[in-house]
């Protein structure tokens, strides 16, 4: 058995931070796992995220905005994810297509049915088994974010509204699909937030052994 687990939430939710921390407590119970990131995960996704963030294109279209996010995703799913899923590893990816229901669905106001053909266009029948949605208040997150780095990209430079709906999409997702998400409570500390996760990898440990 293996899984393909990822994590979601606004910027500053502590989706880095966790990923490293849920890899390591996996690795110490003897799985193999690939840590990975969208967009990204290769030399190729990553330019396109580039494109992606660069606050240069602040007026970019939509749909140019959405066909970057699948293409760097169809390339980081064929070079990178199914390789590893049939190798036997265990893959955490840090954000996938709920964030881009999220984001370029709720936050940019693209019609959901329109992500769902790219989606299965580029994905197959491919669906994590298991989304960590860290949810946040967005000025919390983006606060955290303003003390740990340097310079706002182009999403983290949007106004409060957009990752308000950012959020909303998170929610009307998990809602539809309470059997794979997993929703952990960001605000709190980062010492209770991996006590929540300690209880979830007995969950994943369960289903890996299964
Ligand atoms: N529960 C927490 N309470 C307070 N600070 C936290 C918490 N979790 C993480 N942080 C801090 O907040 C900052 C952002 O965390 P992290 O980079 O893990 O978030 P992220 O979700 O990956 O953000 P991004 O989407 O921008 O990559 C870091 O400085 C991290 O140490
Ligand atoms: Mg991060």
């Amino acid at each position: 058995m293996t899984m393909f687990i990822t994590f979601e939430g606004p910027e500053g939710a502590g989706k880095s931070t966790n990923i490293a921390y849920l890899a390591k407590s996996l690795e110490k119970a003897g799985y193999s796992v690939l840590v990975t990131r969208e967009p990204g995960g290769t030399v190729l996704s990553e330019k396109i995220r580039e494109l992606l963030i660069n606050p240069d294109f602040k007026g970019m279209a939509v749909d140019t905005e959405l066909l970057l996010v699948f293409a760097a995703r169809a390339e980081h799913l064929n070079q990178v994810i199914l390789p590893a899923l049939k190798r036997g590893q265990v893959v955490l990816c840090d954000r996938f297509t709920d964030a881009t229901y999220a984001y370029q669905g709720g936050g940019r106001g693209i019609d959901e049915t329109k992500i769902a053909l790219l989606e299965n266009l580029v994905q197959g029948s491919l669906r994590p088994d298991l989304v960590f949605l860290f949810d946040l208040d967005a000025d919390i997150g983006l606060s955290r974010v303003k003390n740990s780095r340097q310079g706002l990209d182009r999403f983290e430079q949007e106004s409060l509204d957009f990752f308000e709906a950012v959020r909303a999409a998170y929610w009307h997702r998990a809602k539809q699909d309470m059997k794979r998400f997993r929703i952990v409570n960001a605000g709190q500390t980062l010492e209770e937030v991996q006590l929540q996760l300690d209880n979830y990898l007995i969950e994943i440990l369960g289903y890996l052994n299964a």
